[in-house]
């Protein structure tokens, strides 16, 4: 067996976790609205139609944020398409996924799921085929009190009380060239800083998050940030980032360490940040929003033949990416890094949440299951609260095609309010178990509440509707703590959840 060592220590805080980094992401995007949260006339729908059973798995999640209604479909979307009568609602075509909308759910719909569903908004505005006019009305529709044409004609719709969304996406991507209403640095910059002034103005209690490169792979990474942020800095609240990795090739080693690559996009933004902070003398530190986070390839070559058939078609199932073992285990390491990075991200989103690129799958009429990227999501936004903690980590390491040093154990920790430690750890060993020694004795008395283990012995396999536990968490073999240190059975290529309570 391989050893690694974890020093964990009270004093060593990356920062306190805002809950928000378990938030996720609904689009107006094949079947994640109609046929995943919203399917009237399934048997588990409620009156209004929303999904039950999708519904205990979100809660059962504890996602606190939502990000809605995009993504790309925000960018050619009118928001007063999605209020009032639902029979005057109008059909358009979506010019982002080259579907039709039907405007079925809209944002009173949203609102009153998220309510249901113990979760709360982040709403984008377009900001690709619209812009801050568009912007400062949909917030007076849905936080000012009465008395203005919009806040009343929200109360005229069915909703007396403000909505009160206090967190806001300024646009989608607006340096992709797929993105309608595509901009430079600069425009996009100077308009995000319009709509943002005009935004707060109108309700100067909401945060706003500004469009950061689509991927750190981007020309323009870099520059983007630096020159949009230079013109909105001092209205904006976070920046935003957006990653998904693939492995096309099979090379399981090479796609565990992606992560690496994530920490370092984060703390490369980060730096941006703080040089634009200097730049300007600002007092204001910029915190991130890592607001599209996933594993992203499976359905790509499917989603090609299925728009052929069905062009301009309702809710096709489009980015139905069928997630496996390895892609939950890169699901735990990007978690991981988010709370390593727990002091600046602030907001994170697992892109999607329902059917698309998603850890929660449905049939249209039929069940929902968890597909394996699920559980780790779970699982972190359940233990993960509270004090991120720097853990050392002392562990052999490999090199692969892009890095070198990979960590074979990849690991960090938290610790909540009443003093308890959770580890949370990914092997990336393909064939050895590892004794991991973490060195607990800064915090008293504690023992090993529990194990959770994810493994299976296919990297490929996968959860269906008829199997939908075949890959599931197991009770892992555990270990002991003695004299303030925990020896804990860590085996080959798998999740692990440590939960060590006070004795
Ligand atoms: O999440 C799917 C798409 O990925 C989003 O619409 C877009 O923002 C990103 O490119």
């Amino acid at each position: 067996m391989k050893q690694a060592k974890m020093i964990l220590d009270r004093a060593y805080e990356i920062g306190r976790i805002d809950p928000r980094i378990y938030g996720s992401f609904l689009e107006h995007l094949g079947r994640a609205v109609y046929g995943g949260i919203y399917e009237p006339g399934h048997p588990t729908a409620d009156e209004l139609g929303f999904r039950q059973d999708v519904m205990e798995m979100v809660k059962k999640a504890d996602v606190p944020v939502v990000r809605y209604p995009g993504g790309n479909f925000v960018s050619g979307f009118n928001w007063e398409d999605s209020i009032g009568p639902r029979d005057q609602r109008p059909r358009r075509l979506d010019l982002a996924w080259f579907t039709t909308e039907t405007n079925q759910v809209g944002l009173h719909e949203f609102c009153e799921w998220c309510k249901r569903a113990g979760t709360s908004p982040m709403y984008s505005v377009n900001l690709g085929t619209r812009g801050a006019d568009a912007a400062r009305n949909v917030v007076e529709y849905a936080n000012h009190p009465s008395g203005t044409y919009w806040s009343d004609l929200r109360r005229k719709n069915g909703q007396e009380k403000p909505f009160d969304i206090k967190l806001w996406c300024l646009g989608n991507e607006m340096d992709g060239p797929w993105q309608m209403g595509h901009k430079t640095a600069y425009e996009y910059g100077r308009t995000a800083n319009e709509a943002a002034k005009l935004m707060k103005w109108v309700d100067p209690t909401i945060e706003l998050v500004a469009c950061g490169s689509s991927n750190s792979d981007m020309p323009t990474f870099g520059d983007w940030e630096y020159t949009m942020l230079s013109e909105c800095y001092e209205n904006i609240d976070y920046v935003s980032l957006h990653r998904y990795y693939g492995n096309p090739t099979g090379d399981t080693p090479g796609f565990l360490a992606r992560a690496m690559d994530m920490d370092d996009f984060i703390k490369t933004v980060v730096c941006i940040c703080d040089s634009i902070k200097g730049k300007k003398h600002s007092k204001k530190k910029l915190n991130l929003s890592f607001d599209e986070w996933n594993v992203w390839y499976h359905s790509a070559a499917q989603d090609e033949e299925i728009k052929k058939a069905d062009p301009w078609g309702v809710a096709l199932p489009l980015l139905e990416d069928i997630y496996n073992f390895e892609d939950a285990l890169l699901t735990g390491s990007m978690l991981i890094t988010l709370l390593r990075n727990a002091d600046r991200v602030k907001i994170a989103c697992l892109a999607q949440l329902v059917n698309v690129i998603a850890p929660i799958m449905t049939r249209n009429g039929g069940g929902c299951w968890a597909q394996p990227n699920y559980y780790p999501f779970m699982q972190v936004s359940k233990y993960g609260r509270g004090t991120s903690l720097r853990a050392i980590v002392d562990t052999p390491t490999y090199d692969c095609k892009d890095y070198e040093k990979v960590p074979l154990i990849d690991a960090t920790a938290t610790m909540d309010d009443e003093g308890n430690v959770t580890v949370f750890c990914v092997n990336r060993d393909m064939q050895e178990d590892f004794n991991l020694t973490v060195d607990l004795r800064d915090f008293g008395k504690l023992r090993v509440e529990e194990h959770i283990l994810l493994k299976h012995a296919d990297v490929n396999a996968v959860n269906t509707e008829e199997q939908p536990f075949n890959v599931a968490p197991t009770q892992g073999p555990g270990g002991k703590v003695d004299g303030g240190m925990a020896e804990i059975h860590i085996p080959a290529l798998s999740w692990n959840v440590i939960r060590l309570v006070k004795a």
